[in-house]
């Protein structure tokens, strides 16, 4: 059976993401809840709060959704939802919400990583947005977030290699642990960039970590402790005064490091595309670093719009539907898991 519609549900961290999306990647609907508010008092995702907000969020999402879209329950042949990597008792409420609706439409239901949504991103669409006519596998992809800081080669769907990623922190948890450190709330990668914007990039020199070595990983914890041990050195007086340069020098460490590695993978591989996703992408300074990069290159690169590159559900209804066309489908007996399967990902540069 070929399958023309699903609806797909994402709740792996503390964005609550419902959507109905068509087999060519056209997104019919997609609706989502951020839980900023509930967390910025803690400067960070509180697990057990992110779940009790999904399982109040949730259900009215999947009602409106279909309310507000022409596609009904009876086009509807399955249920794609992110069932790893994340936060468990997150991802528990999306899998049993998919589970009983699975159970009660009596159409089957798909576990996706979360990942391989993030990586299928790009070839979304909408009525304002559609990819490039030329745009295809293989390609570069830089996976960057509160959650995650990757590397991957794209080779077609289903066949991801992980060629770099973070040692410690995510390149948006640097931006927000930054944030919190100055004062601007959680999560900070907005306000540092809004900040940046009227700021001196060279005021002050934050390390670069692993720039000069040939592999693809990452690492942001000496960043944040660079700048640490900097505002330590400042009066309050000063930070204030500073806060400007402050940001635009933090921020251009970030994207000098994200820049470095991505310009290493395309080389690398060969690559003549790439896209760069996830929270992070929405950077302003990167983007117009990223643009400028790829032109003198010239090379493609995609980079989604932010609805498709912070967490959404759209992407895990086209990652699910793809494979729902292969003749994949999940158990009733599927459990949530913390982290991606072995077989989800190749890793190294030589398999
Ligand atoms: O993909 P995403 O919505 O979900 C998580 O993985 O949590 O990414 C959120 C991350 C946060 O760390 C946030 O500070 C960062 O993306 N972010 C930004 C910007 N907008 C969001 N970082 C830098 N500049 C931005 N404009
Ligand atoms: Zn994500």
């Amino acid at each position: 059976m070929k399958f023309k519609y699903v609806l797909a549900l994402e709740t792996s961290c503390d964005d609550t993401s419902v959507a109905i999306v068509r087999h060519d990647g056209f997104v019919e609907k997609v609706l989502s809840a951020d839980q900023d508010l509930v967390h910025e008092p803690f400067g960070g995702v509180v697990p057990e709060i992110a779940s009790r907000n999904h399982t109040l969020q949730v259900l009215p999402l999947v009602e409106k959704c279909l309310n507000e879209s022409t596609i009904k329950w009876e086009a509807i042949d399955g249920i794609a939802v992110t069932s790893r990597p994340g936060l468990v008792g997150s991802l528990i409420v999306g899998l049993v919400t998919a589970k009983t609706l699975s159970l009660t439409q009596g159409i089957p239901f798909l576990g996706v990583n979360h990942l391989e949504g993030h990586l299928l991103a790009p070839f979304l669409k909408d009525n304002e947005f559609s990819p490039p006519d030329e745009f295809a596998f293989p390609y570069v992809a830089l996976a960057i977030s509160g959650g995650h800081t990757q590397l991957y080669w794209v080779e077609s769907h289903g066949k991801y290699r992980v060629l770099g990623k973070t040692l410690d922190d995510a390149a948006g948890e640097a931006f927000d642990k930054f944030a919190k450190l100055v004062g601007l709330g959680f999560p900070g990668g907005v306000a540092v960039d809004r900040l940046a914007k009227s700021g001196k990039r060279d005021r002050f020199h934050f390390p670069r970590a692993l720039i000069h070595e040939k592999n693809l990983n990452f690492s942001f914890s000496g960043l944040k402790t660079a700048a640490q041990n900097e505002i330590a050195k400042m009066s309050e007086k000063q930070i204030q005064g500073e806060i400007q340069n402050l940001c635009a020098s933090y921020q251009e460490a970030i994207v000098d490091a994200l820049m470095n590695k991505l310009g290493k993978a395309v080389e690398q591989m060969g690559a003549r595309r790439a896209i760069v996703t996830g929270g992070v992408s929405a950077n302003s300074r990167l983007r117009e670093v990223v643009s400028s990069w790829a032109q003198s290159k010239s090379l493609q690169v995609v980079i989604p719009p932010i609805r498709y590159c912070t967490d959404n559900a759209a992407m895990i209804g086209y990652a699910g539907i793809l494979r729902f066309n292969r003749g994949e489908f999940s158990e009733a007996t599927l459990a949530p898991s913390p982290r991606s399967y072995q077989d989800d990902f190749i890793e190294g540069v030589s398999r």
